[in-house]
């Protein structure tokens, strides 16, 4: 297989109405709440810079202009720490933000499914590989999860590429499902790949866990595609077809630590709980409040 290309732009697909977290999403961007004291969404740009990513691609919705502010300057916010000389918490914010020039906003104009916006990333992706990062799902592990797909797509030297990990086996109808040739490697080749399959037909454990490396074809295929599971354009359906073609073959990389649904509230709660219990500055009180609490 030829050279695989460099992964330099990330799409994160943020225009969904967060049903499932009502009512702090009516006037909130669900990815705008936070784990600790981080915005969901600025958790997974990290992740996606510590990978390399140079542009970031958002597909937004009515709503969520905030996302767009948050990764701007705030002067007024900057002059008044630089005033009171609070150096550190000038330094984090600052380090965090994407350069002039390195974020892309575009409009789903209507959630019409996870297909559909990351479609309307088309023309800020153009024809080369990129990497796709659902925000609300945090990967929490030794390392970050996309640093280790971009890995196995260097290695292998091209290819479309998703992150599994392992649910329990009468879960697996809520899921996106993918058949492996080897069960145990951490990179193998996906055999087939269904949305959401009725309960006991899944063809493994393995579920779809929100981080992929797709190849521009998947777009023409988005482009044409009817509404799937739920009347929503499913990305996984517009996968499925490009997996047919033996151009494009489809590997899952196993991702080992542990993956916190933000979308949901008992995901988003975990989530605190545990990137709290990591920070050296809460760690111990929250350790203490919390055996108090049980
Ligand atoms: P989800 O299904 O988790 O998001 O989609 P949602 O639709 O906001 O959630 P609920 O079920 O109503 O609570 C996964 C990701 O895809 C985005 C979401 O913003 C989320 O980050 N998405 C989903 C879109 O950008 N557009 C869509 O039409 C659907």
């Amino acid at each position: 297989m030829s050279k695989a290309k460099r992964i330099r732009k990330a799409v994160f697909p943020v225009a969904g109405l967060g049903t499932r977290f009502l009512p702090a999403t009516k006037a909130v961007p669900k990815e705008m709440l936070t784990v600790v004291d981080k915005p969901v969404i600025q958790h997974v740009v990290n992740e996606a810079r510590a990978a390399g990513i140079e542009h970031f691609i958002f597909v937004t919705g009515r709503g969520k202009a905030c996302i767009e502010d948050h990764f701007d300057h705030q002067f007024e916010l900057e002059a008044t720490l630089a005033g009171k000389k609070k150096t550190k918490e000038l330094q984090e914010l600052l380090s965090e933000l994407p350069g002039a020039g390195q974020t892309s906003f575009t409009r789903q104009q209507a959630p019409r499914g996870l297909g559909h916006a990351v479609w309307c990333a088309r023309d800020l992706v153009g024809d080369e590989p990129f990497a796709l990062l659902l925000p609300d799902m945090l990967h929490h592990g030794a390392t970050p999860c996309l640093q280790e797909m971009v890995d196995a797509y260097a290695e292998t030297g091209g290819g479309n590429f998703v992150a599994v990990s392992p649910v329990p086996d009468d879960q697996t109808h809520q899921y996106g499902i993918v058949g492996v040739e080897d069960r145990e490697a951490k990179v193998s080749r996906i055999t087939t790949m269904v949305e959401k399959p009725p309960k006991g037909t899944a063809p493994s454990n393995l579920h779809i866990t929100g981080r992929y490396i797709l190849d521009p074809d998947i777009f023409p295929l988005l482009a044409k595609q009817e509404a799937g599971a739920g009347g929503e354009i499913q990305l996984t359906d517009a996968m499925i077809t490009l997996s047919a073609s033996k151009k494009n073959p489809f590997h899952a990389v196993r991702f080992d630590g542990t993956i916190y649904d933000c979308g949901s509230k008992i995901g988003f709660l975990l989530a605190n709980v545990a990137y709290g219990l990591e920070r050296e500055d809460l760690a111990a009180d929250l350790r203490r409040a919390i055996k108090e609490m049980l």
